[in-house]
C-alpha cells in the first residue's frame, strides 16, 4: 500500500487564554500595526472538484491525499457560534471559502444560520455547482457572490482547472447567480504568464457591460506546492495598460480603506474591473482579515506557516467570554505583513495551502 500523503503544513499552537483581564465586549481591538479586525474568511471544506495548477496541483492532491474527515470539521453550530463572537469583536464581513464551498453538504443550511447576524455575507466559488444552487443560496440569505474563472476560452480554462470542466457550465452558473439576484457578481481571474495571459482581453471584452466585475489577480506564492516563480507574475500595471489601450480605463476610488482590489472604470460607462496586486503592490498595511480553517484553526495571514487551535478551545467547553478573550489576544499580538517582505527565498518556505485556508 502506498503511504498516504498528508497536508503539507499542519503546524498549530494552542489558542492561549489570557491570564486575567478578559476582553471587554464592544472594545476596539487592533493588532501591533494598528489594524482593526474587520473581515473573517471561513473555509468550510478542504476539498475541491477542480485541480487548478496554481492551487491544488494534481501531482500533490491526488488519490492518496488525506483530506480532512468529518469529525475534524467545525460543524454549523460551531461556525455560527464563532461568527457571532467575531461580530462582537468588530467583524463586519464574512466570506465562506473552501476548497470549493458548495461541496459542503447543505451549505445553504449554514447560510440560513448566519444570515440573521446581519453581516456582509458572501462566498467565493468555482461556479461548477451554481446553476443547481444559486436560487437556494439566495433564498437562504446570501447577498452576493464571487466566482473564480480563469479564461472564457475552453482550452485555456481547462488547462488551468485540470479537471476537464467545461467553461460553458461556469458561465451558466454565473447567469443563474445573476438571475437569482446574487449581486454584484465578482469574477476572479488568476493570471499566469504564458498560461492564460492571452485571455486577459477576451475576459475584459466578455464581461464589459454585463454589470459583473472582473478582478485580475497576480499569481501568488500561496502554499508550497504550486511552483511559484516571479517571472510568471504579470504585474497589474501591465494588465491595466493592456486593457486600457483597447477599452480606455480611468481609476476609481476605493469603496473602503483596505479594499483588496484597486478599481478601474471604463471611461465610456460600461462598468468596472479590479486588479489585485499582492505581489507588486502589497496591501498588508490595511489588512484586516483573519482566516478560520475548515477544522477550526485561526490564521492571521494567508502566508502563515502555523495556526492557532480554536477548535480545541471550543470543544473543551470554553465560555463565550473565554473564546473572545483568546481571539482578541491573538489579534492584538499580530504583526504579519508577508507580501511586503516577499522574496524568491521566502516563496520557498513551508506554509499552509490555499485550498486549506481558502484564499
Ligand atoms: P470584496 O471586495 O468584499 O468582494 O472581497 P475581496 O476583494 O476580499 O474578495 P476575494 O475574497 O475574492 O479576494 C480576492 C482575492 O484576493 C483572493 O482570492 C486572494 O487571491 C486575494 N486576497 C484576498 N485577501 C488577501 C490577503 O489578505 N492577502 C493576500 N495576499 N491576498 C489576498
Ligand atoms: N494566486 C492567486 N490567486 C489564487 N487563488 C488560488 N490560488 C491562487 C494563487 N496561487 C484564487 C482563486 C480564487 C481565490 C479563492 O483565490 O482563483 O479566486
Ligand atoms: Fe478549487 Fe478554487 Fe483551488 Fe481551483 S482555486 S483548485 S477551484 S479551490
Ligand atoms: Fe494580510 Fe498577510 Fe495578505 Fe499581507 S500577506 S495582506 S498580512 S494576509
Amino acid at each position: 500500500m502506498t503511504e498516504r500523503i498528508i497536508p503539507i503544513v499542519d503546524q498549530r499552537d494552542p489558542l492561549p487564554l489570557p491570564a486575567g483581564g478578559a476582553f471587554t465586549p464592544g472594545a476596539h481591538i487592533a493588532d501591533t500595526r494598528g489594524r482593526a479586525l474587520r473581515d473573517l474568511r471561513v473555509s468550510v471544506t478542504d476539498r475541491c472538484n477542480f485541480r487548478c495548477t496554481y492551487c491544488m496541483p494534481r501531482e500533490v492532491f491526488g488519490p492518496d491525499y488525506a483530506f480532512l474527515q468529518r469529525d475534524q470539521l467545525l460543524n454549523f453550530e460551531e461556525i455560527t457560534r464563532v461568527v457571532r463572537l467575531f461580530k462582537a469583536l468588530g467583524v463586519e464581513k464574512v466570506r465562506l471559502t473552501g476548497g470549493e464551498p458548495l461541496l459542503r453538504r447543505n451549505l445553504e443550511g449554514l447560510i440560513g444560520m448566519l444570515a440573521p447576524l446581519g453581516l456582509d455575507l458572501t462566498l467565493t466559488t468555482n461556479g461548477s455547482l451554481l446553476t443547481k444552487k444559486a436560487r437556494a443560496l439566495k433564498a437562504a440569505g446570501l447577498k452576493r457572490i464571487t466566482v473564480s474563472l480563469d479564461s472564457p476560452d475552453e482550452r485555456v480554462f481547462q488547462a488551468m482547472n485540470d479537471a476537464e470542466f467545461p467553461v460553458s457550465r461556469v458561465l451558466e452558473g454565473i447567469d443563474a447567480a445573476a438571475a437569482a439576484g446574487l449581486a454584484p457578481i465578482k469574477i476572479n481571474m488568476v493570471v499566469k504568464r504564458g498560461v492564460n495571459d492571452t485571455s486577459i482581453l477576451p475576459m475584459a471584452r466578455h464581461f464589459r457591460g454585463s454589470g459583473h466585475i472582473v478582478r485580475f489577480i497576480e499569481f501568488m506564492d500561496v502554499g508550497a506546492t504550486n511552483g511559484w516563480r516571479m517571472d510568471e507574475v504579470i504585474p497589474s500595471s501591465e494588465i491595466v495598460r493592456m486593457i486600457s489601450a483597447e477599452m480606455p480605463l480611468e481609476p476609481a476610488a476605493a469603496h473602503y480603506t483596505g479594499e483588496v482590489a484597486a478599481r478601474w472604470r471604463y471611461a465610456d460607462g460600461a462598468g468596472e474591473i479590479g486588479v489585485i496586486s499582492s505581489v507588486t503592490q502589497a496591501f498588508c498595511r490595511d489588512c484586516t482579515r483573519l482566516r478560520l480553517s475548515t477544522e477550526g484553526m485561526l490564521y492571521t495571514c494567508l502566508f502563515a506557516s502555523k495556526g492557532n487551535d480554536l477548535r480545541a478551545l471550543l470543544r473543551s467547553g470554553a465560555s463565550d467570554a473565554d473564546l473572545q478573550a483568546g481571539i482578541a489576544r491573538l489579534w492584538q499580538a499580530r504583526s504579519d505583513r508577508y507580501s511586503e517582505i516577499r522574496t524568491e527565498a521566502t516563496a520557498r518556505e513551508p506554509r499552509i495551502e490555499m485550498s486549506y485556508i481558502g484564499g
